[in-house]
């Protein structure tokens, strides 16, 4: 799947990325270089039942403003069924030690404004609201 996206990427770019790195791209004013990033992270999850009911992962990013690594939460979640046991709770408690384990020096994440829940979540354990998220919406190939 991944390596169809690429493919496709390549074919129907190739003459785009060729412009754009030749610096004719946009009236040709400038060449801009790109290089590749390794990003990783963690996946935390709890079973119940013999299944698992609760994930959240954590990727480790780097910017070139500050030495240290952060982090990016995505995908906190509890199956309905098992909600309201603490289980978030304790997902984060495990991911917040290793993010400070590894040193970062902050972690962000994304939540819905209408999202009270989630909100309650995070704010109860320190984390507070720095701004507003902007998202673009893209055509991915099927
Ligand atoms: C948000 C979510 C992860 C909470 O998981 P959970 O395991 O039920 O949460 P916990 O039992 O650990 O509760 C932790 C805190 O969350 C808040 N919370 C949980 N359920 C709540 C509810 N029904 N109403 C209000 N606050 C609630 C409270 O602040 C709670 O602390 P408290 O128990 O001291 O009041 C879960 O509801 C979920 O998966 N929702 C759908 C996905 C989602 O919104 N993920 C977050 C994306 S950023």
């Amino acid at each position: 799947m991944v390596k169809e996206r690429l493919d496709f990427t390549r074919r129907t770019c190739q003459s785009c990325l060729h412009q754009l790195f030749d610096g004719t791209h946009r009236g040709g004013i400038m060449t801009v270089s790109k290089s590749p990033l390794n990003a990783g992270g963690f996946r935390f999850a709890i079973e119940r039942d013999g299944k698992e009911v609760a994930r959240a992962r954590l990727y480790i990013l780097k910017n070139d403003i500050h030495e240290e690594h952060f982090g990016y939460v995505e995908d906190v979640h509890v199956d309905e069924a098992y909600r309201g046991q603490g289980l978030s709770s304790d997902l984060l408690d495990e991911l917040e030690k290793v993010a400070k384990r590894f040193g970062l020096y902050k972690i962000v994440l994304h939540t819905e404004s209408v999202n009270f829940v989630a909100q309650s979540l995070y704010t109860k354990r320190g984390w507070y609201v720095v701004g507003p998220t902007l998202r673009l919406d893209l055509e991915v190939a099927a």
